[in-house]
């Protein structure tokens, strides 16, 4: 039986691969699965994958003095493996043993996701599967281009429940993405509880486009998700969209609007109509409110105050608005994170811009600000929108910014997108995935899924972008979608098998 060949399969292409000689190694009963310390926990979610498609055991044994000269399957953090980086793994398959290697227990998570993919797509199935489970002689080394690689889902347009969430971690931990980027408020609703202000999902909760029921996620679901998602070392940086894109919270409080009167809550799907009355102090205090309970229920350094598409506020007014909410932000322990538009203010070094609208003008204004310490991600609408149609035929989606094929999607270089950015302040890409046309989780993996991963391979990989390569290694990840239910769109141009 052939084994995987990983130049042809892995997604995201990995920095070194050098085929090995001899046999493969074959995972049976008796395969020994041997961790230490901080690889303790990456080899337990290793084994959660294997056990119940091999039907084997697979307990996770300490790692025994001398082991590395024994079998079976070998987890390492080494902390003097600083070539690998904060994120690089090294993996050297033989026929006696698998030994994955890094300097953190994140780069050897990274590490079993290859091997995942070097296994028989089989073995991401819940049910039991006879087969010989061989990964064929290789040595791998692997780092990635950036230390940002994410994916944000938007819950407010639609809401989409903590199940549903946990299921798309799942599925972008699979490409090595390392940031989930939730958009936890808008105009059709708000999506997260807090404690000082119930009226946000009492009544914000309740909306959502098209006049659908809407949801929200509780304190619980929060800590659920930020949990499950830092064990497959995760980000999760929460969004509290401000000051436009706000009629949910306007709609639940009404001292947020200038005229003191609460909005009617709004299920179409027009922007840049509502705003936080930013000259009233009642609004500084509820959004010290807000972050004080996110960033107390957020163990990441970020938070998201959006920024973006307000239409009814002077530039002074915006500016001096988001220097209030930076400090604000600070005073709560976190780094801001904005849309590109926040750039217009003072923003402090080490802030976070997001490039989004390719038809705007800001790339110089974000070459200058990375001159003075703002960091960039990178999320060009015509290429990174995993909400924007494939092409004309597909009836999900948007299209404001274009259709993005998934040659598009994949054929950019994130290096390019702001000519003269400070070197180091390109933080990585991001894929959004707004949600105004998807109602079920089902949908939302039909845009993200074969998109998502041709936007990590642009954050992970620094060789070129060769598309006929790269198709090929993304159709041969169809299978292992199959067995994982992931509701992927058999998108033209990619051959399929
Ligand atoms: C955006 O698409 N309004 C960030």
């Amino acid at each position: 039986m052939a084994t995987i060949d990983a130049a042809r399969t892995v997604v995201p292409a990995p920095t070194r691969i050098t085929p090995g000689e001899g046999a493969p190694f074959t995972i049976t009963a008796d395969t020994a699965l041997t961790a230490t310390g901080d690889a303790s926990g990456v080899a337990e979610l290793f084994a959660a994958v294997l056990r119940p498609s091999t039907g084997f055991d697979l307990h996770v044994l300490p790692t025994a003095p001398g082991a590395a000269d024994a079998g079976g399957i070998q987890l390492t953090v080494d902390n003097a493996a600083v070539a690998l980086g904060d994120e690089g793994y090294e993996l050297t398959v033989s026929a006696e043993r698998v030994s994955l290697r890094a300097r953190t227990a994140a780069g050897l998570f990274y590490g079993t996701q290859t091997l995942r993919q070097l296994l028989p797509p089989t073995v991401d199935s819940s049910l039991p599967q006879h087969r010989p489970w061989q990964v064929g002689a290789t040595h791998i080394v692997d780092t990635p281009r950036y230390p940002w690689r994410g994916a944000m889902l938007d819950v407010a347009r639609h809401f989409f429940p903590a199940a549903d969430v946990l299921r798309y971690i799942d599925a972008i931990a699979l490409y090595k993405m390392n940031v989930l980027h939730l958009h936890l408020s808008d105009d059709q609703g708000w999506r997260i509880a807090i404690d000082s202000r119930p009226r946000l999902t009492a009544i914000g909760g309740l909306s959502a486009v098209g006049g659908g029921p809407g949801g929200y996620f509780t304190k619980q679901d929060y800590k659920t998700i930020v949990e499950y998602a830092a064990a497959r070392f995760i980000t999760v940086i929460p969004e509290i969209d401000m000051p436009g894109h706000t009629n949910a919270a306007l709609a639940s409080y009404a001292d947020l609007n200038c005229d003191g009167k609460a909005r009617e809550p709004y299920t179409g799907i027009a922007v840049g109509f509502s705003s936080l009355c930013v000259d009233k102090e009642a609004v500084y205090t509820f959004i010290d409110d807000v972050f004080g309970e996110l960033a107390a229920m957020t163990p990441g350094p970020y938070l998201h105050v959006g920024g973006d598409e307000v239409q009814t506020l002077t530039s002074t007014q915006y500016a001096d608005f988001i220097e209030r909410v930076q400090l604000i932000v600070a005073k709560h322990g976190k780094t801001l994170v904005g849309w590109e538009e926040t750039v217009k203010a003072k923003l402090a070094p080490g802030s976070v811009v997001q490039y989004w609208n390719t038809k705007s003008n800001y790339a110089a204004l974000l070459k200058d600000a990375s001159a003075g310490g703002v960091k960039l991600v990178l999320s060009p609408a015509d290429r990174t929108y995993l909400d924007m149609k494939y092409d004309d035929d597909f009836a999900l989606g948007l299209e404001w910014a274009g259709r993005v094929s998934v040659e598009r999607a994949y054929g950019w270089d994130p290096g390019a997108v702001i000519p003269g950015a400070a070197a180091g302040s390109v933080l990585g890409v991001e894929a959004p995935l707004w949600s105004e046309t998807l109602t079920t989780i089902a949908d939302v993996e039909a845009m993200a899924f074969p998109r998502l991963p041709a936007i990590a391979e642009t954050g992970w990989s620094t060789a070129g972008r060769d598309w006929e390569l790269f198709r090929a290694r993304l159709a041969a990840q169809a299978p292992r979608w199959d067995v994982m239910g992931i509701a992927y769109h058999r998108a033209p141009g990619v051959g399929w098998p």
